[in-house]
């Protein structure tokens, strides 16, 4: 992909796949996106997919399969035990992580489930690069506590870090100083850091975390849901792996860790998750847990037809051309709202495009929820589902008040070789003119507030009539357009 050079013509990311198969999408006009958005909530999640033109809400269980991974799912071994579509799942990720032992789960939040509550007692400690919001749910369900510890390039919204995910070593460090290293459950790099802009972490600063847990005895736990990403850009940008195949990537990366699991929702284009384990007497403790929340340990609450096509989706993880796709995309949008000066996370990342939200709406509080506000306008006047990263995903501290985010995202996920390079234009046009009436759009406040992962169902009211202005501010500029 990135090999092809143009002549005469923009530079584009060019695809090295053919669509075969296609869906039909609908684009209500904006007075329907008015009353959907409303009968949503202002939340995004909780809007109607018949509704939406455009999902960017995530990336997660809704890539494109290839053919090979269709195909696979026709020879599945249904067998409730002992089947033969876990046996060469199980070789697969052998073949590529190097690791002895394979318990599968349903998706990632199941892994960190049977995680947790073998590794995290009340009073433990988990320092991580970031956290994610199931992870940091399960580890304070079971009573531990979550140590942010990214380097401070992570948090900057504007930069040039070629890894804004790496961890900051002396932090790790402090840390380790600060609670005694018998409170440290496991130490946890999450690839691809989701929360921060799909950010990435280097080879280099995973050697320097794997010296620490040495020296401390300490488990090194590798979150790879977004492993596809960070390889793309280790090859991309890490000096030392700029002549390794990614296999060879993974391979040095699964070397320094004891544990690794994905949500193959992402890593693999499909359904399902999976822990890879290294240490004989620690997969046993896990192992009594898949039964009781998964299902039996040669499915572990996937679909086998999935499975199968995990198999297939982590061999072509493997292909640099179909892991490029994604974050070339994802730079071709950053590179042309950067041009247009709208305020996006940079160096573009995997995952999405992450614009920030405090600074395209810097009059609307934190306390409003910018973010929340961004996403709801941004569907509003293109019918583009956004994600909001920021203080409604947040949860209140146990007094009851905010915890405000340390950046306010509209995340727009760009599913693997789901959308075309027009789709990624139109977003950017409507990014455009919601950016020139950024002073129309207006906060939200909670109308029904829950207590766990509230982003998920809460429902928000606009704080004034800001969204019917902008209606018409709409239709005063593009006519009938829908
Ligand atoms: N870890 C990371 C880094 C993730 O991005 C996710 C999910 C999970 C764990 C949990 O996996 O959804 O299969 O249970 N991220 C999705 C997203 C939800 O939209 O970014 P899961």
């Amino acid at each position: 992909m990135a090999k092809v050079k143009f002549f005469g013509v923009e530079s584009i990311p060019l695809e090295m796949h053919k669509v075969r198969i296609v869906q039909k999408l609908n684009l209500p006009p904006i007075e329907r996106r008015l009353e959907a958005i409303t009968e949503a909530g202002n939340n995004t999640f909780l809007l109607r997919n018949a509704d939406v033109f455009l999902d960017m809400l995530t990336d997660s269980g809704v890539n494109a399969m290839s053919d090979q991974q269709q195909a696979a799912m026709m020879i599945a071994d249904d067998s409730y035990a002992g089947s033969a579509t876990f046996t060469r799942l199980e070789n697969k990720l052998r073949e590529i992580f190097g690791m002895p032992f394979f318990l599968p789960a349903h998706q990632g939040r199941a892994c960190e489930n049977i995680l947790s509550q073998v590794l995290v007692s009340p009073g433990s400690v988990v320092p991580m690069n970031y956290h994610f919001t199931t992870t940091k749910a399960h580890i304070t369900l079971n009573g531990g506590i979550v140590e942010e510890l990214v380097g401070d390039a992570g948090l900057e919204v504007v930069s040039a870090h070629p890894f804004k995910g790496n961890m900051d070593i002396a932090k790790l460090r402090q840390v380790i100083a600060r609670h005694g290293a018998d409170r440290i459950a496991f130490v946890r790099m999450e690839a691809g850091t989701n929360l921060i802009g799909g950010q990435p972490f280097s080879v280099a600063n995973l050697g320097e975390i794997r010296q620490v847990c040495d020296e401390f005895g300490l488990m090194l736990v590798l979150d790879a849901s977004l492993l596809a990403d960070n390889l793309h850009f280790i090859k991309e940008r890490e000096a030392d792996c700029r002549d390794l195949s990614i296999r060879e990537i993974t391979r040095r990366m699964a070397d320094l860790c004891d544990v690794i699991y994905f949500s193959a929702r992402k890593l693999g284009c499909v359904r399902g998750g999976g822990i890879c384990i290294r240490d004989e007497a620690f997969y046993r403790r896990m192992r009594g847990l898949v039964p009781l929340y998964e299902g039996f340990l040669t499915y572990g609450g996937m679909s086998v037809r999935e499975m199968e096509a995990l198999t297939v989706g982590l061999e072509e993880t493997m292909d640099e051309d179909v892991i490029n796709q994604g974050p070339q995309f994802i730079r071709y949008m950053v590179d042309e709202l950067v041009r247009r000066g709208i305020p996006v996370i940079t160096p573009a990342g995997g995952l999405g495009c992450h614009i920030n939200a405090m600074e395209f709406v810097d009059h609307i509080p934190q306390a409003r929820y910018p973010a929340g506000a961004l996403a709801s306008a941004l569907y509003l006047v293109s019918g583009i589902r956004g994600m909001e990263r920021g203080t409604l995903s947040e949860q209140r501290e146990p007094d009851g008040s905010e915890v405000f985010a340390n950046m306010e995202l509209v995340r727009l996920a760009l599913p693997r070789r789901v959308f075309t390079l027009s789709q990624v234009k139109y977003t950017i046009d409507r990014l455009t003119w919601l950016y020139a009436n950024r002073r129309k759009i207006g906060g939200l406040v909670f109308t029904e507030e829950p207590e766990i992962l509230r982003f998920f169902y809460g429902r928000l009211a606009p704080v004034s009539d800001w969204q019917t202005e902008l209606v018409a501010r709409f239709r005063q500029d593009f006519g009938d357009s829908l």
